[in-house]
């Protein structure tokens, strides 16, 4: 171990029992005013309709919250009896995929929001009393956060889901900023060493960010923002997805299975690239990064780049390493929560912003937009770490770990601060576009 290799406090530690209890119940109360924006923003006929074979019908994901509150938060935090054991299995996502769900005899929209609201005002009564020690899944009000990041992430999902509805617009947020400050470098030069990746300290961290291991990393150049839109058409007018030499092979074989000429929502008019957006029809915006593309079509633009997508842990060295202090932050801005200013969160804008808006969510290193905006797909696969412990359940990712998922990074406009930090990872198939998906590219130092 390298001596002066640390990892960041985590602020939650530093809360009093009561203080834990006041921050679980703000981020649920959170999580649920989310739910019930995009869940009101439609009628019933669209809650339980499904709007792709890929997504659940809005109304199962509501349940789904419900459900997943009532068997962690009520009965097993709480020790309380069930309140509608009949319906476990209905919401049990490894039991029926995505495509059967709208076939179940599942709640209709006014007896889910009943059934969601009777649970959380029971797992409330539960918050006031459990203990925050003594127990893994409630010490630092674990089992809260845990609830709250898999409500939070839901409502990420609902948010895919209400971009593959067809219709008018229904959610509706002020335009995401523009670029701030002046010109930026294309790339920033990552230094090689040993940093320490993952974690553990943050208490409301899941097992497969668990824990915090020494690794060593190359030095390496990676793009200071994610790749934009403009950059991305210039892939497209190259003739970027008719030339086999960039695709992997997997890739070219996806690409022509199902004749995918460009990112998902966008088409060709005679003046440019369009795309749809929540309903609403626009010209691609230059600035903002490129999204809705899969592994595949990220990996595709970064060989026609002369570059590669980035490693795991170099994503993650890039957005934690201080070099100053040895130190892994929580965030690459340092350890406070994400404000408005550092970065592009939670729904506040229903679009990525440019590249170059968030000067204040810069890492040490100078590079930017790390968090927010788009997911950022990796060029790893998904894999526990050295002591890897699944908890509390196996199905949380462990099921998931091998070559057919690929890591993303970063989180997007579409993700709330409570499901996002340096350490977070999610994962999907490399063929997803439907998810608020972009990327950055790297490359090996010249002459190393
Ligand atoms: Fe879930």
């Amino acid at each position: 171990m390298t001596e002066n290799l640390t990892e960041a406090p985590s602020l939650l530690r530093e809360l009093s029992t009561e203080g834990l209890r006041e921050h679980a119940a703000g981020a649920l109360t959170r999580a649920r005013q989310r739910s019930t924006v995009l869940t009101d923003a439609v009628d019933d006929g669209d809650l339980v309709r499904q709007h792709s074979k890929l997504m659940s019908p809005l109304v199962w994901d509501l349940a789904h919250i419900g459900s997943q509150e009532e068997l962690w938060l009520v009965r097993d935090v709480g020790g309380r009896e069930p309140l509608r054991p009949d319906i476990d299995d209905l919401y049990d996502a490894f039991q029926h995929p995505r495509a059967d769900r709208p076939a179940l005899p599942l709640l209709g929209p006014a007896e889910a929001r009943e059934y969601v609201g009777e649970v959380r005002a029971k797992a409330f009564e539960v918050l006031e009393k459990a203990p925050m020690e003594g127990r893994r899944l409630t010490e630092a009000a674990f089992a809260f956060g845990m609830i709250t990041q898999h409500e939070q992430q839901h409502d990420e999902t609902m948010l895919a889901t209400h971009q593959l509805r067809k219709g008018e617009p229904v959610l509706h947020a002020p335009p995401a900023p523009t670029r701030r400050g002046g010109p930026l470098p294309a790339e920033v030069e990552v230094p090689a060493g040993a940093f320490l990746m993952g974690t553990s300290v943050e208490p409301w961290s899941l097992d497969n960010e668990r824990p915090a291991h020494e690794v060593w990393v190359d030095g390496f150049l990676i793009d200071t923002t994610p790749v934009t839109n403009a950059e991305y058409v210039r892939f497209l007018e190259a003739g970027g997805y008719d030339q086999q030499r960039w695709w992997s092979e997997a890739g070219w074989k996806y690409r022509q299975e199902h004749d995918i000429t460009a990112p998902r929502f966008w088409w060709r008019e005679t003046d440019g690239w369009w795309r749809t957006r929540f309903g609403v029809r626009e010209p691609v915006p230059a600035g903002q990064p490129v999204m809705h593309v899969s592994f595949y079509e990220a990996e595709a633009y970064a060989a026609w780049a002369g570059k590669r997508l980035p490693t795991e842990r170099e994503w993650e060295k890039a957005a934690r390493f201080d070099p100053a202090t040895g130190q892994s932050r929580r965030y690459p801005w340092g350890n406070e929560e994400p404000t408005a200013e550092r970065a592009n969160l939670g729904q506040a804008h229903l679009s990525p912003a440019e590249a170059g808006a968030y000067p204040a969510g810069a890492s040490p290193l100078g590079v930017h937009q790390l968090i927010g905006d788009v997911w950022e797909w990796t060029s790893s696969d998904f894999h526990g770490y050295p002591g890897f412990a699944a908890f509390p359940y196996r199905e949380y990712s462990e099921v998931f770990f091998g070559p057919e998922y690929k890591v993303l990074r970063g989180g997007s406009f579409g993700t709330d601060a409570a499901a996002i930090r340096g350490t977070f990872r999610n994962w999907d198939y490399p063929i997803r576009r439907q998810i608020f998906s972009g990327f950055r590219c790297a490359r090996d130092l010249p002459g190393v």
